[in-house]
């Protein structure tokens, strides 16, 4: 059995966590900086980056004390190495590669997406490879098999926004404040999801790319025309992205070669109506529907620390001088999509 310490630092959650080769989650502290953000609408890096200076390391004492043990227990650390921004990514590595050098432990620099990808596996044991992942968060909108620790292919990535930045950008256009995904589900509560006609970007295409950018041109257009409530507003723009991300994985489904699962993680999956959907599309194709628990769907330590665990297992471990990268795909073969912007 081995105990990995996991960092966190890529976007605006700052966390700690200790997990083993077994499952146990010893310990996973999380600190998130939406307090400092939220007055300007969204993730400020440079703000991003000074909290997680702050509160990194008491973050990691905090997480050893609570699992009751020392750096001196552990066997090896692992640290988000990217892709996302370059100052808080930094902030965890440089941490872990000092832990590493002073604890002389070995160091597993985690691709972030990784940890998104295997992150399912830690909550249920029996989810075994290939899978394919629906990664759908405020960074990424990825549709991926996974083969194994370090082995991907990308079916489909997004053209411009991520679904989970159109949550955002939507809200924010809608006066709902942020972060936006939870917002905009709490509306869409109130409202008719049929009422807006809103466009259904790239639905119908034979690859399974996304694209969520005029969608949320359209909202700001339904929005300033006064003619509906922003509760229709809301919940047609979710409607919207339901519809997309099931036809777009109904796709995937037909290229994916015999997948034992349909999984989704990323704080998208968060959304009530995302999970009823994916769960209905999944057993329409006789697969199990793997959901891992909300607080692993979205940023966390526990993910890094468990992707940590299984390249640790497979002798994947990394040098001291390993780069921290801004942009780091999970799929190096993988064709950019047609349009393709700068996302990962
Ligand atoms: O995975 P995550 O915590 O961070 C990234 O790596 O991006 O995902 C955060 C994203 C945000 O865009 C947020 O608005 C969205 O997940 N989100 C939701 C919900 N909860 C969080 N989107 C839709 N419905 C929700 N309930
Ligand atoms: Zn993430």
């Amino acid at each position: 059995m081995a105990l990995i310490l996991g960092l966190e630092s890529s976007c605006d959650e700052t966390a700690a966590a200790l997990v083993t080769s077994d499952r146990q989650i010893l310990a996973h502290a999380l600190a998130g900086q939406e307090a400092a953000h939220r007055p300007f609408g969204g993730v400020v890096p440079e703000i991003a980056a000074r909290a997680h200076v702050e509160v990194l390391t008491p973050l990691i004492a905090r997480a050893l004390d609570e699992a009751g043990v020392t750096l001196g227990d552990v066997d090896a650390i692992a640290a988000t190495a990217g892709p996302g921004l370059i100052g808080g990514v930094m902030v965890g590595l440089v941490t872990g590669k000092a832990l590493a050098l002073a604890a002389a432990k070995p160091l597993v620099a985690v691709n972030h997406l990784e940890g998104h990808a295997l992150s399912p596996r830690l909550a249920a044991p029996d989810l075994a490879f290939p899978y394919l992942l629906l990664l759908v968060s405020g960074g990424h909108c990825q549709l991926l098999e996974v083969r194994g620790p370090g082995d991907y292919r990308r079916l489909a990535t997004t053209i411009d926004d991520a679904a989970g930045e159109a949550f955002d950008k939507s809200a924010k256009v809608l006066g709902l404040g942020f972060p936006g995904g939870p917002a905009v589900e709490r509306a869409a509560a109130a409202g008719d999801p049929h009422r807006v006609p809103l466009p259904r970007p790239l639905v119908g295409s034979g690859e399974p790319h996304f694209s969520f950018a005029g969608l949320k041109s359209a909202v700001l257009r339904a929005h300033e025309s006064g003619r509906w409530s922003v509760e229709d507003i809301a919940a047609s723009f979710q409607q919207a992205v339901i519809d997309c991300l099931l036809d777009r994985t109904r796709i995937a489904l037909r290229k994916a070669q015999r997948p034992t699962a349909l999984v989704v993680a990323g704080g998208v999956a968060a959304n009530n109506g995302v999970r009823a959907a994916l769960q209905a599309l999944a057993a329409e194709h006789g697969l199990p529907f793997v959901a891992p628990p909300l607080w692993l769907c979205t940023d966390n330590a526990a993910m890094i620390a468990w992707a940590g665990a299984e390249r640790f297992a497979a002798g994947l471990t990394d040098p001291l001088d390993v780069a921290a990268r801004a942009r780091w795909p999970l799929d190096a073969d993988a064709e950019a999509a047609r349009g393709a912007g700068v996302k990962a």
